[in-house]
């Protein structure tokens, strides 16, 4: 395969790139002369004309979770939109749901990320759910998209872990069944002396079965909350910081100041990455505010001043902490841009970053993911030719491409308007790409 004149991200270069048995073997830089018949000529194989617009690693998604999507049509509305009122609604909805529920909902999930150019998700799964059917469930769909997507499951315990007699069996289980990170959350733990509990066992059982740790920590707006430097200590003296993830953080922004201040550093020193998730975040967060209200999201611009590895996920698609969502990860980083006022050239080049190769060194697999020779050819054609055009436009890719293969295509956006007289033509076909 040969994908013509793709604009490389970050970059003025617009070049070819040449696939060869599922691999990025040649990447050319276009020179503004060349003979485009002659190009034509000497392409055997399929030709993609990217046509000047952007090409980049596949979308990730390092938080969502499957074993939740699709489920605020299933049970009862979260009407406080709070995250304690998701956590019971979640409740009721584990203790009814089946297997196949589970199963049918992850995989239409997963189609509209693959569609969408989110070709790796890190899925976290509750390991409270009677005979964990879930975890069962999405193990099997994981194997049955092994061919496109590259999925890993955190054993995470919704309810906590020390609220109930089994909370650490039940754990442990589920990194038996398979699972590839341990999670955790010490903010829903009854003390917080549990929540320190929590926090340990999570990084225990991490190195025992030389896993990864992501945990849910700090989702809540309480600014006493102070687990995130209990995990960045257990990170620095176990040297797990390539291993290690906290998601969500949001306590961290009602912080004061100056221990934010001192944490930022810990954090950075640590080498764990963040993981940010606007989304839900935005919308469950300091709803017990009044005005004015805060806003719901960690300090990403100070944590990735301070050189804190902030990667953003999606959390849900349609749950009941989120009623809304589709897996749009340039969504999620074009909300973000706004709450978060990561406005700057340079900030809106990073918030690309972190729905891609910052989500992939989280998430280990930094080798595999790269527009470079030698890497797996996956990768995807935007309908825009730059970040921040991506980001203003939040299109859909026009290829999506998989091991050398296109698993997706979607047409150009374009509108057909009908014009009066006194526009000089009756008919024009428009987009919304800016020419300057
Ligand atoms: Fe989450």
């Amino acid at each position: 395969m040969l994908i013509r004149n793709a604009r490389l991200p970050h970059t003025k270069v617009v070049a070819d790139i040449a696939i060869k048995e599922g691999i990025i073997s040649q990447i050319t830089p276009i020179p503004k002369n060349r003979d485009e018949k002659q190009v034509f000529e000497a392409a055997q194989d399929t030709v993609i004309d990217a046509g000047g617009n952007m090409v980049s690693p596949p979308f990730i998604d390092p938080h969502i979770h499957l074993d939740a999507v699709f489920m605020s049509d299933y049970v009862r509305p979260n009407l406080s939109g709070t995250l304690l009122e998701g956590i019971a609604v979640w409740g009721e909805c584990k203790r009814k749901a089946d297997k196949e529920i589970y199963k049918k909902h992850a995989r239409s999930a997963l189609l509209w990320y693959a569609a969408q150019g989110v070709l790796t998700v890190r899925s976290h799964v509750d390991t409270t759910v009677p005979e964990q059917k879930n975890i069962e469930a999405l193990l099997e769909v994981r194997e049955e998209f092994a061919h496109l997507m590259d999925i890993q499951l955190v054993a995470f315990p919704q309810d906590g872990i020390y609220t109930y007699a089994d909370g650490e069996k039940d754990l442990r289980r589920a990194m038996e069944m398979g699972c590839d990170a341990v999670g955790g959350i010490p903010h829903n733990e009854i003390t917080r002396e549990d929540g320190v509990r929590d926090v340990a066992y999570a990084f225990q059982l991490a190195e025992e079965f030389d896993a990864f740790v992501d945990i849910h920590c700090e989702e809540t707006g309480d600014p006493q909350s102070r687990f995130v430097e209990v995990m960045a200590k257990e990170t620095l003296v176990r040297d797990m910081g390539r291993r290690t993830a906290a998601s969500h953080v949001t306590a961290m922004h009602n912080y004061d100041n100056d221990y934010a201040f001192k944490l930022n550093g810990i954090l950075a020193r640590s080498g764990m990455s963040v993981i940010t998730n606007p989304f839900d975040n935005t919308f469950l967060m300091n709803r017990n505010d009044g005005y004015p209200r805060r806003r719901g999201h960690t300090r990403v611009d100070e944590l990735h001043a301070s050189g804190v590895n902030v990667c953003i996920g999606h959390d849900s698609i349609m749950d009941p902490w989120y009623p809304l969502g589709h897996g749009s990860m340039l969504q999620a980083a074009n909300l973000l841009l706004h709450t978060a006022h990561m406005t700057s050239a340079s900030q809106i080049e990073a918030l690309f970053d972190m729905i891609t190769v910052n989500s992939a060194r989280a998430m280990g697999i930094s080798g595999r993911c790269g527009i470079e020779a030698g890497k797996p050819a996956n990768l995807i054609i935007l309908d825009a030719p730059t970040v921040f055009e991506s980001l203003r436009l939040t299109p859909d890719p026009l290829y999506v491409i998989k091991n050398g293969k296109v698993i997706s295509k979607t047409e150009p956006r374009r509108f057909s308007l009908t014009l009066g007289p006194t526009l000089g033509e009756s008919r024009k076909s428009i987009s919304l790409h800016h020419s300057r």
